[in-house]
């Protein structure tokens, strides 16, 4: 047996196993926790900060106008079903996660709520597609995560039904591995450029994957397709190498790329076209105020620069 053969029996039989394993065994979980957050106008405020811009939440789980370009969102929290093309291992939906009780979240507890969002783990106690992203959000602080969930409290009820995800075999026995409980307390960050770059998701569409598994070399270099409808769009390379990345752009240029998308927010946007479609959220990051830009910035220039050159426009 050649060394390519006997490697992928290995890796088929490992898997295999590990499959075995997790069948059997539930997520690692703990009960949620036993919380009233608190329902002030300050920690609203920030929870629908952290919802709309930090986290934009609603990239996922809103209703949006894909017609538009930078295909605004149009119902908060209504849920979102992914379409086939974008090759999920599986039906995958972003459930309703408004305050409907029916529909969607409204009947949960504030502990329930708190526990699907950085522990990964339903209100049925089953594991979540780690497409929703508690692996990093296992790192948002006590009080942002509470803040959020006062907002989402606030979100004005969806009727919306959607179908349940149902991940295809054997993903969907692997993902049980994904789910962890947090380890409280979870302070606030100490560098507020690398939180806010975990909480945007940046690696998540800027680090092109083989399998849904981030490339190692490839880190926030660019290059991962995305088809939505008619359209494609490619992320772009934001390390700091000079030729392919951000390594020529100043902090100053970098603010304003973000901040040139204040002004979609008060016009009607133009129809989107194979030209100008993309899925980066940058109406939600143009809110961001100079000093989060100018943090994110140079966390991004103290990663590791990598040669990828990228066009995030192609033809067809
Ligand atoms: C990249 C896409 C994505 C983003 C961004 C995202 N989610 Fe999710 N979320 C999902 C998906 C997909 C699921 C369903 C997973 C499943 O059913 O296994 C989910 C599930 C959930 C659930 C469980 C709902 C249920 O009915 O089981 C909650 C609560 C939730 N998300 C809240 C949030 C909040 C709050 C944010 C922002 C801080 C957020 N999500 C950001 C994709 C996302
Ligand atoms: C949902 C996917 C997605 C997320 C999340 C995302 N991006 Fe992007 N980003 C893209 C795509 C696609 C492009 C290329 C198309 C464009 O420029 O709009 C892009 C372009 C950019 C550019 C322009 C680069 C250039 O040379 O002009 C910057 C800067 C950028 N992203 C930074 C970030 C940062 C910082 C974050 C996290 C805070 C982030 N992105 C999160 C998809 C995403």
């Amino acid at each position: 047996m050649n060394r390519v053969v006997k490697g992928l029996c290995l890796g088929v039989g490992s898997l295999a196993l590990a499959a075995g394993y997790f069948i059997v065994r539930p997520p690692k979980m703990a009960p949620p926790k036993e919380i009233r957050v608190a329902m002030t106008p300050e920690t609203v405020a920030r929870g629908k900060y952290l919802y709309e811009v930090v986290a934009d939440c609603d990239g996922c789980h809103g209703e949006r106008n894909w017609g538009k370009q930078l295909a605004p969102v149009v119902r908060s929290g209504a849920g979102f079903t992914f379409p086939a093309e974008m090759g999920l291992p599986g039906k995958v939906t972003a459930p309703n996660i408004s305050s409907d009780p029916v529909a969607g979240i409204g009947a949960w507890s504030d502990g329930e709520k708190l526990r699907a969002i950085r522990e990964g783990i339903g209100r049925d106690g089953r594991a979540l597609f780690p497409m929703m992203p508690y692996q990093s959000y296992r790192q948002m602080s006590d009080r942002d995560a509470e803040a959020l969930v006062a907002y989402l409290n606030t979100l004005p009820a969806a009727a919306d039904q959607h179908p349940r995800t149902e991940i295809d075999f054997p993903v969907s026995v692997l993902i049980k591995g994904a789910p962890a409980p947090v380890e409280n307390p979870v302070p606030e960050p100490a560098d507020r450029g690398e939180y806010l770059v975990k909480m945007g998701g940046c690696a998540d569409c800027h680090t092109p994957k083989d399998k849904g598994a981030p490339i190692a070399g490839k880190e926030l270099a660019g290059g991962e397709v995305f088809r939505v409808g008619k359209f494609t769009v490619v992320s772009a390379n934001i390390s700091p190498d000079v030729e392919t990345g951000i390594g020529r752009m100043t902090e100053a240029a970098f603010i304003k790329r973000f901040h040139d998308y204040r002004e979609y927010q008060q016009t009607p946007l133009p129809e989107a076209t194979q030209r100008n479609f993309t899925i980066m959220p940058w109406l939600q990051f143009s809110r961001y105020s100079a000093e989060e830009l100018g943090a994110i910035y140079r966390y991004l220039r103290k990663q590791k620069a990598i040669a990828n050159k990228v066009t995030v426009h192609p033809e067809s």
